[in-house]
């Protein structure tokens, strides 16, 4: 069997960085092949685009790919003809049909202090927020005339289904060998939109298939409240796009250290998925040696469980980076003030240490 081919795209600012740690970490995981390539801002750069039609065909024949991070104030433009880095990453979800985005939310115990939330509030929160990733108003059609402006939201019960089982899928396997019921909660707004009110009818007709799950559904604005106030109450959150490009931020908040977490973004049975850190390229850190990989091993640990079905390597990964951050090591973003701190090297080291 030859070794599982992975394409790494460092992106931007930091991004080189946390992939050239992550590279060093799974060569000592096992034998993989790597292709690097450029996307986003350096593409634009080098090519006028943030993705070429070669990046997006060479991600496509690998089993697996993992991103850095992309954008930067250089590319920064209010120009609707001008290339922005975000580009290349909606062209990757829509090229590589990566419907399906996962974003765990499970504060580190070590760090339990750095949320904004008090103690009590965020004791116990571990979600994960399932968002749909390739439909909805980012993919709508859209255009501008004159001072006028629209962007449409489109939704099919044949996509909405897709991500719903993705859901209830991901709640069963959560729960598995707990003791604990898996919940869903899908979130709309069915008050006022009418893709959002297919989207309740078709999450509900789906469920009777997953009678274990219990499922119930917010309505946005309260899914936004309800997370700062009962975060410790969420399981498995599935929503459309937009609301889960909000919410997944906000989630990732609760947690205080948005250099902790992780993200899987998932097509067909079988296709490669794609892996990056939540965070973005943090220019004016970029180059120093200090950012935080851990988000990117804590991907790289989803790329072994979701895309290489080496679900062992990836607990090992995420048992070494809790090891670590028990030790006390921190990168400048995880210190509270006094605290001293290491750069992306010593954590690496620590980190192959530790697996
Ligand atoms: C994310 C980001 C992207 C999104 C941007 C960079 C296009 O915010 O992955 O959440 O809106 O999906
Ligand atoms: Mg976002």
């Amino acid at each position: 069997m030859s070794a599982p081919l992975i394409v790494l795209l460092p992106g931007d600012g930091i991004g080189p960085e946390i992939v050239a740690a992550a590279r060093r970490l799974l060569e000592a995981l096992g034998e993989f092949e790597f292709t690097e390539h450029p996307m986003g801002g350096c593409s634009i750069d080098a090519h006028g685009t943030a993705l070429t039609e070669e990046v997006l065909a060479a991600c496509r024949a690998a089993d697996a790919v993992l991103l850095g991070a992309v954008g930067g104030p250089k590319w920064d433009t209010t120009d609707p003809d001008a290339p922005r880095p975000e580009q290349g990453l909606l062209g990757l979800r829509k090229g590589m049909g990566l419907y399906a985005n996962l974003r765990p939310v499970r504060p580190s115990p070590a760090l339990v202090g750095a949320s904004p939330l008090r103690p009590d509030v965020i004791a116990g929160t571990d979600l994960l927020v399932v968002r749909e990733l390739t439909g909805g108003i980012y993919f709508g059609e859209s255009g501008r005339d004159g001072d006028v402006a629209h962007d449409t939201c489109e939704y099919s019960a044949a996509e909405v289904e897709r991500i719903a089982r993705v859901g209830f899928e991901a709640a069963q396997r959560r729960a598995a060998g707990a003791d604990r019921k898996p919940r869903v909660t899908s979130v709309d707004k069915a008050n006022v939109l009418e893709t959002s009110r297919l989207w309740r009818e078709v999450v509900g007709r789906v469920a009777p298939e997953y009678p274990d799950v219990e499922l119930d559904h917010l309505l946005v604005d309260n899914a936004a409240m309800q997370l700062v106030s009962r975060p410790a109450d969420f399981d498995v959150i599935v929503t459309e796009n937009l609301f889960g490009d909000i919410l997944s931020d906000e989630s990732a908040m609760l947690t205080g250290s948005l250099g902790m977490l992780p993200s899987a973004s998932l097509g067909a049975e079988g296709e490669p998925g794609l892996f990056e850190p939540v965070h973005g390229s943090a220019p004016d850190i970029a180059g120093q040696g200090v950012a935080n990989p851990l988000a990117t091993f804590l991907s790289a640990a989803m790329m072994l469980r979701h895309g290489l079905d080496r679900a062992d390597d990836a607990a090992r990964v995420e048992a070494a980076v809790d090891t670590v951050l028990e030790s006390g090591l921190r990168t400048p973003d995880l210190s509270a003030a006094g605290e001293s701190t290491v750069g992306t090297g010593e954590v690496t080291d620590a980190v192959l240490a530790a697996l």
